[in-house]
């Protein structure tokens, strides 16, 4: 393998509160260590179209507390072909990037794989999704501020919940996965979470109604995950309306303002750590894997691994949502 001087970065798929601070990280830490850094923007657009911008310390000033993505994002058609990621390996070579840091979701690290079998391009990916549906790590970068924002709404929404005695079905994204919606329905004492890991399990909505909670409760707020096969929040209350029609039932939907804010102090340490780790993966010859990091220890995941969905819920978590709001 040729020796790497030059590291291109990228941030990917829907932005995260914490990739600015893993930005910073990534570049000061190969700057630290002797390499060039170019920052891509638009992600692997930028790649295709050609919008690559030298990196020095100074680039990177300033942005730890900030939410969002200094070389912002997309999800590009284009690198979905093959003439694309042509085009983006040419633009790549042309720039003298030799590696890559690819920071997003599965999407993003699932382009990466494509991308690292097809041209010879040693990628590391960084974890950037509020969803925290990657294998391998226990938190991805974004989603404890996600989970912060979705506790301070949610502790203002059981205000209005209580004072008119009402039943709320507050939808939080999660793509295909609930831990948004389990784990802030913990944090915010909430009487369920619905969740599309058990949607064919049980019907969730009866068991909530005739089991879940108590019946003298005269408020209660619904924890749900976006859910498009579904239909979410508006068609559980919907279903409401018609079964059972003593609960005056409201919809609130949380939608992108779960995406934005200054990063907690959580996320900012672990995109630090994680965007120094991606360096010192490369300087170790490390390619194609995602950093994560697990019980505290850095791990390195295969790409497929952490697209492969097979992170499982914590059930014992769903169980204790029920046993705390009795
Ligand atoms: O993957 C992050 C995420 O916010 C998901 O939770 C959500 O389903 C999706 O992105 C929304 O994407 P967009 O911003 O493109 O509507």
């Amino acid at each position: 393998m040729a020796a790497i001087k030059c590291i291109g970065i990228l941030t990917s798929g829907g932005d995260a509160p914490g990739m600015n601070a893993a930005i910073r990280a990534v570049t000061r830490t190969a700057i630290f260590n002797g390499f060039k850094v170019k920052g891509i923007m638009r992600g692997y657009k930028g790649l295709v179209f050609n919008e690559i911008v030298d990196f020095k310390s100074q680039s990177v000033s300033n942005i730890i507390q900030q939410g969002g993505t200094i070389l912002k994002t997309a999800r590009c058609k284009e690198f979905q072909t093959p003439e694309g990621r042509k085009t983006a390996y040419e633009n790549m070579q042309a720039a003298g990037i030799d590696a890559l840091v690819v920071i997003g979701g599965d999407g993003s690290l699932t382009g990466a794989g494509i991308f690292a079998q097809e041209y010879d391009v040693p990628i590391v990916g960084l974890p950037g999704t509020i969803d925290n549906d990657l294998g391998g790590t226990d938190s991805t970068i974004g989603y404890d501020t996600a989970l912060n924002t979705i506790m301070e709404a949610v502790d203002k929404l059981r205000d209005t919940a209580s004072s008119h005695e009402r039943l709320f079905f507050v939808e939080v994204m999660g793509h295909t996965a609930g831990y948004l919606a389990l784990n802030s329905a913990l944090a915010t004492g909430s009487e369920a979470a619905i969740i599309p890991e058990m949607e064919t399990e049980v019907d969730q909505l009866a068991e909530l109604i005739n089991h879940g909670f108590r019946k003298s409760k005269n408020s209660a707020i619904v924890i749900v995950a976006e859910n498009p096969k579904t239909g979410g929040a508006t068609a559980l209350a919907e279903r409401v309306k018609k079964e059972f029609p003593q609960y005056d039932a409201r919809v609130t939907i949380l939608g992108h303002i779960q995406r934005g804010g200054s990063p907690t102090a959580h996320d900012r340490i672990l995109a630090s750590r994680l965007g120094e780790a991606s360096i010192e993966a490369l300087l170790q010859g490390q390619r194609n894997v995602m950093i994560g990091i697990r019980n505290g220890e850095i791990t390195y995941v295969p790409f497929s691994k952490a697209v492969s969905h097979d992170k499982p819920i914590d059930r014992n978590n769903l169980e204790l949502v029920k046993i705390l709001s009795i």
